[in-house]
């Protein structure tokens, strides 16, 4: 029951608290206001900003179903159960950068940040039944897959939006991160058409996030 209540806390507290950051905002020194950004160029900045920041909505979604599962499955994995939670919590920063850089290009977040997390969160829950090992295969893999997406952005992001640029780049690193220490902590490696299947979810999430 308390697991259910902090799952629940923490999807409200995504969705709809202002979330705050424990590390500052990454910024480049020659940042140049958004007012000289061309208008075609904000808009395509503020959809793909919202792309990445419905991708840490669903990690949100995802570390708190998958540590939920793990401390409530029939072998409660407390250790992994924190793991997560940590994890999760450092991508905080992400969700809050993502958000306050969409507020400051004037684009809105996705109208679907419910349907997303609902999603994920099933997702999450599935992936932390499978035991230790394929639920951390799956954060390693949803990593990666995340890492790789931020990389094609910074080849999409107008090349004079160094303020988001800043923030991929740094999102980017994390996630790298992420994945490794999921290695570690002794992850299991997905079978591949459960990866081709991950590609085509984000494919439908990010194509739609795009737009709405
Ligand atoms: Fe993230
Ligand atoms: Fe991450």
């Amino acid at each position: 029951m308390d697991a259910l209540l902090t799952a629940a806390d923490s999807a409200l507290r995504t969705l709809f608290v202002p979330p705050r950051a424990s590390r500052a905002c990454p910024t480049v020194p020659e940042f140049a206001p958004d007012s000289d950004m061309p208008a075609q160029d904000k808009a395509l900045s503020g959809a793909l900003m919202r792309v990445n920041h419905v991708g840490e909505i669903c990690a949100q979604a995802l570390y708190t179903a998958q540590a939920l599962a793990a401390r409530s499955g029939p072998q409660p994995d407390e250790t992994l159960a924190r793991q997560l939670e940590a994890a999760g919590r450092e991508e905080t920063d992400h969700l809050a950068w993502t958000r306050e850089r969409l507020d400051e290009l004037g684009a809105r977040p996705s109208l679907l940040n419910p349907l997303w997390y609902a999603g994920a969160f099933g997702l999450g829950l599935l992936a932390g039944r499978l035991g230790h090992g394929l639920s951390l295969g799956f954060v390693v893999e949803t990593e990666r897959q995340v890492e790789a997406h931020l990389a094609s952005h910074m080849d999409r992001l107008p090349a004079q939006d160094q303020a988001s640029r800043a923030i991929v780049a740094q999102m980017k690193d994390d996630e790298a991160r992420h994945a490794r220490d999921a290695q570690s902590a002794g992850a299991t490696e997905l079978p591949l058409p459960v990866k081709g299947l991950m590609r085509l979810a984000a494919r439908v999430m990010t194509t739609v996030a795009h737009r709405v």
